[in-house]
């Protein structure tokens, strides 16, 4: 059986791409962003994902204003990285997994979501971006990637609500998978960003903590913010956070959070990211162990209180 063992959010700041490919990545701007994702890569070399469901907006290159599908999922074998204004990023091609994939298309689809299917497909930054992040340059992309596009460019994008029951039904359709995968889901964009308008460059970094503290403890809180609550508290741009709660929705409903970073800005965004891995009964974790852990209070402690001193160690956290 397939199953998914964590998911992962991350920003997808096309600068960040640019940093990358324009070797920028050890200015002290750029190095303060890359440094916090370096635990992560340790993290995902050790998980070793067979496939990763990538959940991402496409930003007018896939798509225009002439189309424009709520979730569109990849079944394509593979898809290239697209022409965003300078020419297609120098990325791999992003290698698909047309089984997989069709067999979530069923199940979702037969699960009452309807999704449109994309057997070619660019992609762009809100995809490219997030892999680099996770899984650095590399010639090939470790393992396959099933993208799945969300719209939150042209009103109205779906709701949290339905993003977080999408994850749902996702997640039951990788555990109809015959085949042994462990599977990790990205949800990408966010955190609090506004690009263009009055409030431009507007952060809300209060905001973004309370949002990362639910995603792990509470996330139906979030599916219960309202698009206009979203981006009057996270900019405009910052409704992009609704596709972390699919990513979300596909995880158990308590989950070990075991790394969390976040940082203003990089471009004009908050770049928060987190991974959460589920529980896995009688299974062994994959968890990257933070190389040090500190105890932050002192003295004699009950047991659950040590319990829980002993759950926040394991969650590494890194502000700047
Ligand atoms: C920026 C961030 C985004 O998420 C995006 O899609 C485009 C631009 C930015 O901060 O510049
Ligand atoms: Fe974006």
């Amino acid at each position: 059986m397939a199953r998914i063992i964590a998911g992962v959010t991350s920003s997808h700041v096309p600068a960040i791409g640019a940093a990358i490919d324009n070797h920028r990545t050890n200015e002290p701007y750029w190095q303060r962003v890359f440094e916090g994702f370096e635990r992560s890569k340790e993290w995902i070399a050790k998980a070793k994902p067979d496939v990763v469901i990538g959940v991402y907006n496409d930003h007018a290159s896939a798509f225009s204003v002439e189309v424009i599908p709520t979730f569109a999922l990849g079944t394509a074998a593979e898809f290239p990285p697209a022409d965003e204004g300078w020419g297609p990023r120098p990325v791999p091609v992003v290698q698909g997994h047309p089984e997989l994939a069709s067999h979530i298309a069923q199940s979702v689809i037969l699960d009452e979501f309807d999704l449109t299917l994309c057997n070619k497909m660019e992609v762009d930054h809100g995809l490219t971006v997030p892999l680099n992040l996770m899984f650095g340059t590399p010639k090939e992309w470790p393992c396959p990637v099933i993208p799945l596009a969300v719209n939150v460019v042209q009103y109205p994008p779906p709701t949290g609500h339905r993003c977080f029951m999408l994850g749902k039904a996702i997640r039951k359709a990788v555990e109809s998978y015959p085949e042994d995968l462990k599977v990790v889901i990205f949800g990408t964009g966010g955190m609090s960003h506004q690009i263009s308008g009055q409030r431009a460059g507007l952060i809300n970094s209060k905001f973004d903590h309370a949002f990362l503290d639910n995603l792990t403890k509470d996330p139906k809180k979030l599916t219960k913010l309202s698009h206009l609550e979203l981006m009057r508290e996270a900019g405009a741009e910052g409704v992009e956070m609704v596709m972390w709660l699919i990513m979300r929705g596909a995880l158990d409903d308590k989950v070990d959070e075991v790394y969390r970073f976040y940082t203003v800005p990089a471009s004009n965004t908050a770049v928060g990211h987190i991974i959460l891995e589920n529980k896995i009964k009688g299974g062994k974790k994959t968890s990257a162990k933070p190389a040090s852990t500190k105890s932050a209070s002192r003295g004699k402690k009950s047991a659950p209180k040590m319990k829980r001193a002993a759950a926040r160690q394991k969650i590494e956290r890194v502000r700047s």
